[in-house]
Formats: C-alpha cells, structure tokens, sequence
C-alpha cells in the first residue's frame, strides 16, 4: 500500500502517475493530491473515500496527522465508547492491536473493503489521516463527531523517521534528510501545518463536531481530556463512574507501558505487514532533543510560528 502503484492494474493509475512527485523521502514514493503529499498507493483510497463513504450522523472518527498519536487515541476512544460492553479483565485491547480495534478508512477503500465499513453497527468508530479539505460532504456536513489530535511537528517527525527505519531496515533516509523534506513539507500526508490549521480552524468554527485535542496535554492532563473527550462523544462518565474509577481504568488500560508490555503488540503484525511493535516506541514528549540539534530544532519551530502565524494555536 505505500509502495509505487505503477505495476498494478489500479482505475485511477493514469491520474496518480500524473500526479507531481516526491522521491526523496525513501524508498516511498510519494505524490501531491489535491495540496497533500501521499503515498502512491494510499491515494486510491483517499479517492474511495471521497466518492463512495457515507457518513452516518452517529459516526465518530479518530483523525490525525501520521504519528501524532493516533494509536493512543484510537485505544481511548474504543475503551471509552463499549465501556458498559467488555470488562477491563477481558477486554479486546488485551488481545487485539488498537489498529484492530479501528480502522483506517484510506486503507479499508483500498483494499476494496467498503463492504465492512458498511457492516459496521452503530455508532461507527472509525478512522483517517485524510485532511479535512478533503473529506466527503457527508463527514463535513452531518452530525457526526471529529476527534483530531495534533502533536509537536518536531516529535512528529522523529516518530517518522524512526517508524520507517524500523519498518524498512534498508530504507536509505538519513535523518538529516528526513529533516528537509519534512521542513519542505513533503512527508507522508504534508504539509503538516495545513493538515493542523485545517482542522483547528474547523474545531473554532463548529466545536460541537470537531474536537481538537493535543498529545502533549494528553500527557500531562490525561483525566480531563479523557472526560473532554467522553462528554464529546456522547457517552459523557457518570458520577458514580467517577467515584469507582472508570476514568483512571480506561486511562491504565491505554497507557504506554500497558499496550507496549502485551503481547499482540510486541509480537503481533497488522496491516500493510507493520509489526505492532513499531507503534509503541517511547511515548514520550520531547525525544526530539535526542535526535536533532538545537539549530535543527528552532529552524522547524520557526517554520510552525510562521505557519500558525494569527491562527491562535502553538506549539
Ligand atoms: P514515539 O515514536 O515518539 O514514541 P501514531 O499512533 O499516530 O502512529 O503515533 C505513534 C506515536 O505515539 C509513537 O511516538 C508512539 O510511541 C506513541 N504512542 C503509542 N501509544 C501510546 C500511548 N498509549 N501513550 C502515549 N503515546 C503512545
């Protein structure tokens, strides 16, 4: 699925191979769709999406720029949302990979599975990385729910580098070119700050449909973006789920360390053949002081200032 499309027999091939292109990320190949950079092969998808996906009003979608915390997100919401349908003793997430557990719908639409989207009972849990430009009227326009979270690109970025590493351990991208694409705005669904504003501004626009969350305030204040986000998908908790601990139960059922330890996802594989392993790295906020100069590092800051400039969000 990230890899070139041109040996296959896909509808939309001839549109895609004329597509501008990115090679320098490597080994991918990557082409700019409607002001996104994307993965050859994901593009299929994000056009599945956009002519045939139905939002129902009841759907609630985990959407995110790529290493963003996505996987974190997608464990929460899950837990948050079947509370009252599995013990935490004997839940799917000790078995299953969060990725299990939801989706991407970009991927669902290029394995030609749209039939289980549609099988899906409600409310539907699903998940993209598509920016909202690109969404289908019926995601923009109906009464289901957003939840977007952001994290700081310079992390973002780290996570990046290390995912493809270790996923492709002869890709040869050094970090300090990683570096320049992604400044340049050319990594995997980029630019970043587009994908961001996007929805920030939407989330101001129209609160009640998109929340906007942040990995670093997830962090340091799991509890009240978890009630944030139970309220916001209409399954706020209860004053006696508070007093017995629900909150706390979700939020070490998610943790890092948890999911990590398990083994579906020390040993486990999803899709496209990604070890589950390779979602959970560290967890941390601010490994990119590990991995980029400081000079490297207030370069990227000042694109993102420049990039947000009056939008009312920082990082
Ligand atoms: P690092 O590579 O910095 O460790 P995504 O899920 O969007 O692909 O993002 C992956 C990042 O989220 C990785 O960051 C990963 O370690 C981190 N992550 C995964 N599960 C997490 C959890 N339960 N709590 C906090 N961070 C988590």
């Amino acid at each position: 699925l990230f890899f070139p499309i041109e040996e296959g027999d896909n509808p939309h091939k001839e549109l895609i191979l004329s597509l501008p292109k990115e090679t320098r990320w490597q080994p991918y190949v990557l082409r700019l769709y409607e002001g996104f950079w994307w993965w050859e092969g994901i593009i299929p998808g994000i056009i599945g999406i956009q002519q045939r996906f139905k939002a129902r009003p009841n759907d609630v979608f985990i959407i995110s720029f790529p290493k963003s915390g996505t996987t974190w997100l997608k464990a929460l919401t899950f837990s948050t949302m079947n509370r009252h349908k599995y013990s935490f003793t004997n839940h799917p997430l000790l078995r299953l990979s969060p990725h299990d557990c939801i989706r991407f719908l970009e991927l669902i639409y290029c394995q030609g599975e749209e039939s289980y989207a549609e099988s899906l009972t409600s409310p539907r849990l699903l998940c993209c990385h598509t920016p909202y430009s690109c969404l289908p009227d019926s995601m923009t326009t109906s009464e289901c729910r957003i939840v977007y979270i952001c994290r700081d690109p310079k992390d973002v970025l780290v996570s990046a580098w290390y995912m493809d590493k270790n996923y492709i351990p002869d890709a040869p991208l050094s970090f300090n070119q990683a570096f320049e694409v992604f400044c340049d705005g050319r990594s995997g669904a980029g630019p970043i700050w587009d994908h961001v504003l996007q929805y920030w501004n939407e989330s101001l626009r129209r609160p009640d449909k998109i929340l906007f969350l942040n990995y670093e305030e997830m962090i340091s204040e799991p509890h009240q973006n978890l009630r944030k986000l139970a309220e916001f998908i209409r399954c706020p908790f209860s004053e006696e789920e508070e007093k017995t601990g629900v909150i706390e139960q979700i939020i070490e059922l998610c943790s890092f360390n948890k999911l990590k330890e398990l083994d579906v996802n020390k040993k486990g594989e999803g899709f496209s053949n990604i070890e589950n392993e390779l979602f959970f790295r560290k967890g941390v906020v601010g490994d990119w002081k590990n991995n980029m100069t400081l000079e490297m590092a207030e370069r990227l800051d000042e694109i993102t200032r420049e990039k947000l400039h009056g939008s009312g969000l920082t990082f």
